[in-house]
């Protein structure tokens, strides 16, 4: 008896032409569908399944999932969809959906209603890898949920953060739930200008540069100074040049300062329609190389430190379609991982580099 692990697929991940490395079984686990060595056809699997027809899983094992899962026959939008789902994201995602479409202030801005949500993203941070909730931060996502998501990842980013920091849950919480509305204000900006598929007139950047004014008007006297701070000054700089203050220094506070960082790495994985959305690891280096104006340098320091760690020994799929695992992750080149794939180890460069940083379960 094998003690290595098996691991639920959907059947349709399977594609037409796959050569089993390894058996696949059914829901169960118990029955051998496919040996070894076959070729997958539709039509062959169509027929095995015919018996289990509540249930349209097979079990494969870690190996072959991470082939599948990883190998381009899936579609990049399959993918997110398991992994968010596996991860809890999905369910967050629905729970916090209705608090940016058409939000009845009234109804979301108290504790009763986001004590829940808060606690709901901090218990994720205590339960699953990091990378995990990363890889589904890091998922390219369509502009008209983004406002949804993006609060989402940055709650998950500020609760990362103040965990690396060791402050105390309470804190870690009201981090969350700063990320979770610091942009509560873009509600009250047009969506027109909010979403508009091109660059602001300098006009319609006015406009949006007011969301954390208004996010600051909508959460007076309802959560703390510290959330509602944090959700005014997100876009300050310590070098006086951010909005909508212009305040400088020590005039911004820690949880304004830790939620800059999160909603500018956010920014940077995400697609937006006048940019391609950017690998976790060049992020890292553009925040090592201070392509970022007037960030706290300790805070980043922190978070590259932290980030480094969390993604060493984690699998990658190269540009050559094989596997392979991140061994170093250098500081001032994070673009750059040294990678071990088989007996071969090296650095990453521009032929050779990672397509993506596997998720496992
Ligand atoms: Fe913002």
């Amino acid at each position: 008896m094998s003690s290595r692990q098996l691991r639920t697929l959907p059947v349709e991940y399977l594609w037409d032409g796959l050569v089993l490395k390894d058996d696949i079984f059914n829901y169960t686990g118990a029955v051998l569908l496919l040996p070894k060595g076959e070729t997958v056809t539709r039509a062959k699997l169509e027929k095995l399944m015919g018996f289990y027809r509540d249930n349209k899983n097979i079990m494969v094992y870690e190996d072959t999932y991470l082939e599948i899962m990883s190998d381009e026959h899936v579609p990049l939008e399959v993918r997110q969809k398991v992994t968010e789902g596996r991860a809890g994201y999905t369910k967050l995602h629905q729970d916090i959906g209705s608090l940016f479409h058409r939000p009845d202030y009234e109804y979301w801005l108290n504790n009763e209603k986001m004590a829940p949500l808060t606690q709901a993203v901090a218990g994720k941070l205590q339960d699953c890898d990091p990378v995990t909730i990363l890889s589904c931060i890091n998922f390219p996502r369509p502009m008209d949920e983004e406002l949804q998501r993006h609060s989402l990842n940055v709650a998950f980013l500020n609760g990362m953060q103040a965990e690396w920091l060791g402050m105390p849950q309470e804190e870690v919480e009201t981090l969350v739930l700063a990320g979770l509305l610091h942009d509560i204000g873009k509600t009250m900006v047009p969506e027109e200008i909010l979403n508009a598929p091109r660059r602001l007139t300098e006009e319609e950047m006015k406009i949006v540069q007011k969301h954390p004014v208004y996010s600051d008007e909508l959460l007076q006297g309802k959560f703390g100074d510290d959330v509602r701070l944090a959700a005014r000054h997100h876009h300050e700089k310590l070098t006086g040049k951010g909005y909508p203050d212009g305040i400088m220094g020590d005039d911004i506070g820690l949880y304004a300062r830790i939620t800059a960082i999160s909603d500018i790495y956010d920014a940077m994985v995400s697609t937006r329609s006048y940019k391609k959305a950017k690998l976790p690891l060049a992020v890292f280096d553009m925040f090592y190389e201070e392509e970022f104006e007037g960030l706290d340098r300790n805070l980043v320091m922190a978070f590259l430190k932290n980030m480094r760690v969390k993604y060493t020994d984690k699998q990658v799929v190269m540009s050559n379609g094989r596997r392979g695992k991140i061994l170093f992750i250098p500081l001032n080149d994070a673009d750059h991982p040294i990678i071990g794939q088989d007996e071969d180890i090296r650095q990453t460069d521009d032929e050779w580099y990672c397509r993506e940083i596997v998720s496992v379960w």
